[in-house]
Order: C-alpha cells, then sequence, then structure tokens
C-alpha cells in the first residue's frame, strides 16, 4: 500500500528506510480513522511533474464575458526525492496553476514552479504585480503575467494571509521575524505600490505557528494558539517543526491598528487550532467578530499534515475589548475549510461567507451560508469530484452582496484530471456556468482572482 502511493507520487523510498521507524513520537492506533500515512503525496495530493503550457482548453457551458484575467492556485509541489515519514504536506517547492480568461474564452492553461525560496501558500496580485507567498518570514517571489518567476520582491517579512484594507488598499500581515525568531512577530503595513509603510515588533510568549490574521475597523486580530516550534522534531530533522504544545497558553490579541504592542488586548480561549478566518468585524456595541475554521488539536498525532487529528467546524469567536473576554459559539458542525467572503466586506460586517465542505478525505461541495439568517446551501461537485478553495469575485455593477461568482479548481477522479469550475453564487441549486478543462490540479492551498 505505501508503495503503491510512492509510485503514484513519481517518488521514491531511499533504500533501507523505515516508514514508521522515523516517527516514534507517533500512536497510529489513536489516529482518525481517515488517516493513512503517505496519504499527504498520493491521489491528488500526488505533485505533478511536467510544466505545461496549453492554449486549446475545452470548456462545457459559457463562461461570463466579463471574466477577463487569470485565475491562480499556489500550492506544495514537491520535484525532488522526499522522506514519506518525515515530509509534510506544507513543505516542497511552490507550484502555481493559472488559467487567463478573456471575452468568454479560456486563453490558456498555465502551471509553473516558483523557483528561488519557493513561497507554496498563496499567490495575490498587488500594485498591478504578482507575488507567490509563505508564511515564513522571507520575501515574496514575484511572478510574470505568465507565471515564470521573476525574482525575490524587494521587500522581505512576508505571510500567506495578508489581509487587504478595501478602503486603503493597504496590505496588513502579521509575519514571523526571523531575528528575534523565538519570542516576536512582526506586524507589516504594505502600501497600495507594495512598499512597506509600518513595521511594528510584537513581543510573544513563545514562537507560536501564526499562519492568518484578521482586520477589522480598529483592531488588528493575532492568534497566539498552542501549535509551537518543537525543538525536538528540528533535531530529528523534520522539515515541519511544528506540533500540538500543552503548555502553550491560548489566547487572541486584538491590537489598535495605531496603537503598540503594550496596547494589546489579549483575550484566553479554550485550547483549538485555526488557520483561517472566514471575516471579522465590529458590531454596533464594539465588539470583534470572527468566523473561523476551528480544530480541536492539530499536529497532535498526523504530524504529516492537518487533517489525521481533526476537522475543523465554522465557529464564531466573539469579544468584547473592554472586559477583554472571548465567547465562543458554533456557526455550523459540519466539518469545513478555505473560507473566504466578499474582497470588498473584508473586515467590515457581512452577510455572506463560502467555505470548502471536508468529508472525511473527501471535499464534496462548496458550502454557502447566510450569516444573518443562519442559513446555508451547497454546490455539490458530483460522486468522485473533489473541489478546493472557493474564491468568491464580485459581479460587474453587482448590488447584493452575493452577486457574483465562485471559482475553483474541481478534481475528478474518473478522469484523473481538473476544471476550473465557474458557478453562480447567488443560487448554488444550479448547475455551473462553465468548466474549463485542465490537466490534473493537485490540492494546494490559495489563490485568487487577479482581473486585468
Ligand atoms: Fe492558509
Amino acid at each position: 500500500m505505501k508503495r503503491r502511493t510512492l509510485v503514484k507520487a513519481g517518488l521514491t523510498l531511499p533504500v533501507g528506510a523505515s516508514i514508521l521507524g522515523c516517527a516514534p513520537d507517533k500512536n497510529l492506533d489513536s489516529m482518525s480513522a481517515e488517516y493513512e500515512e503517505g496519504m499527504y503525496l498520493a491521489e491528488n495530493y500526488a505533485p505533478v511533474m511536467e510544466e505545461q503550457t496549453l492554449t486549446e482548453l475545452q470548456v462545457t457551458g459559457t463562461i461570463p464575458e466579463e471574466l477577463v484575467g487569470r485565475f491562480l492556485r499556489n500550492g506544495p509541489n514537491p520535484s525532488e526525492h522526499v522522506d514519506v515519514a518525515k515530509h509534510h504536506w506544507f513543505t516542497g517547492k511552490g507550484m502555481v496553476h493559472g488559467v487567463r480568461l478573456e471575452d468568454g474564452h479560456a486563453d490558456w492553461y498555465r502551471n509553473r514552479w516558483v523557483q528561488g525560496d519557493s513561497p507554496n501558500t498563496n499567490v495575490i496580485g498587488h500594485a498591478e504585480r504578482t507575488f507567490a507567498i509563505v508564511e515564513s518570514g522571507g520575501a515574496p517571489t514575484e511572478l510574470s503575467y505568465e507565471l515564470d518567476t521573476i525574482g525575490a520582491a524587494t521587500w522581505g517579512g512576508y505571510t500567506a494571509h495578508p489581509k487587504l484594507d478595501p478602503d486603503t488598499g493597504e496590505m496588513h500581515a502579521i509575519t514571523y521575524d526571523w531575528a528575534s525568531l523565538l519570542d516576536h512577530v512582526k506586524y507589516l503595513v504594505i502600501d497600495s505600490a507594495a512598499n512597506v509603510r509600518k513595521s511594528v515588533d510584537i513581543p510573544m510568549q513563545g514562537m507560536s505557528m501564526i499562519h492568518d490574521m484578521s482586520l477589522t475597523q480598529n483592531y488588528v486580530v493575532i492568534y497566539d494558539l498552542p501549535v509551537t516550534i518543537s525543538f525536538k522534531a528540528l533535531a530529528m530533522g523534520y522539515g515541519f517543526p511544528f506540533r500540538w504544545d500543552n503548555e502553550h497558553e491560548p489566547r487572541v490579541g486584538l491590537m489598535p491598528r495605531n496603537g503598540t504592542p503594550e496596547e494589546i488586548i489579549w483575550s484566553s480561549i479554550e485550547p483549538c487550532y485555526a488557520y483561517h478566518p472566514m471575516n471579522a468585524y465590529e458590531d454596533e456595541a464594539g465588539n470583534v467578530v470572527i468566523d473561523i475554521c476551528r480544530y480541536d488539536n492539530m499536529f497532535l498525532q498526523d504530524i504529516n499534515g492537518p487533517f489525521g487529528d481533526s476537522l475543523p467546524r465554522l465557529d464564531r469567536w466573539t469579544i468584547n475589548p473592554t472586559l477583554a473576554k472571548l465567547s465562543e459559539e458554533v456557526i455550523d458542525e459540519r466539518n469545513q475549510e478555505f473560507p473566504r467572503c466578499h474582497p470588498d466586506l473584508n473586515s467590515k460586517p457581512y452577510q455572506f461567507g463560502y467555505a470548502l465542505r471536508a468529508e472525511g478525505k473527501s471535499f464534496p461541495s462548496i458550502l454557502k451560508h447566510d450569516l444573518k439568517t443562519g442559513e446555508s446551501t451547497s454546490f455539490e461537485f458530483g460522486a468522485g469530484r473533489h473541489g478546493a478553495e472557493p474564491i468568491f469575485v464580485p459581479r460587474d455593477g453587482a448590488e447584493a452582496e452575493d452577486d457574483g461568482f465562485l471559482m475553483t479548481f474541481v478534481y475528478d477522479e474518473k478522469s484523473a484530471a481538473s476544471e476550473l469550475l465557474i458557478a453562480d453564487a447567488r443560487d448554488l441549486t444550479r448547475p455551473a456556468l462553465a468548466s474549463i478543462h485542465v490537466p490534473r490540479v493537485p490540492y494546494g492551498f490559495h489563490g485568487n482572482w487577479l482581473p486585468d
């Protein structure tokens, strides 16, 4: 079984390597039934080994003519030998997959490895440039329009999840700070011309894994949760050394946007982990409301990826800044990840959020949450078909918040190929508006629609 997985992934096991012997921390018996060693290299997690440029793409349905630009998605795509026992899904060279659309036509599909430091987690447009980014504190990698690597950006200190302020066009980011790695992070503001406008050192209680952040009208939200760097894992040669840490006090911080680290309001929270907030905003009473995909724990037993210990549900955390008190409620018990909302409503009150449903090891649908009524609907990909992060793209001149498109890559087990699917976000019961057929796009992380 394990060997078959390796062959599928196009990878080789070193002679004499003991798969289980490399991970003495693990107690496989107590892990999720869904977890199998090597799963993050098998099936549609397996990397693709060829860069392609295709211009004659088969299209089912009708591509909306107003979509002129590129749909881009980044993810890990290791190109070299991988030690299966120590391999972590979050590591390895990045590969960006892109589809360009114009006037109802699919102009091209391209996939390109990200060269250099190889950020593998997200791909964004800023200041009319394209950047591949990762949670490393390193520099983003700038890509050409055709996705070839240009080189490292001149500004360093980066994250996979900057937050764009829709009012100013500035990006806000919480990044690791390698100079004082173990007890500081940095808060950066990148202006609309892609220059660092502001940099604030924030003292921390050790080095927790901070994957994302949130922005509200008045605050920067810092998630300090109990997954921390493990020196034991580092010493044992694991490329991804973060582990669950019972000793780390979980807390969420609100730093006034123009304030100092001394002014951070920290609120305690029950132990949990979260990668991705759907959105955050301040309500009429001045509370900070955060909708977020929450896991019970992370990297406790599954040290190869995020899905073996627990799967995330959608929660709402409400923080009263005056009392420094955080309360938690469940929005939707169903497992889901990769939450998104309307890009112009980031940091503001909103009604609709979208997420990818996770069911065991499959990703069968997009969930659309009406956060005002509590109702939800879903777009089902169909048997043997698995989606990815759903990107909401507002329609030109839209007046309703959900008037727009949902775009995502879908992997079809039967054809072992993928599609860029475009759905009508107003009505998820409608069939897809269009599917653009492309080669297999492995499961990966984040992307965006970058209009021309
Ligand atoms: Fe992420």
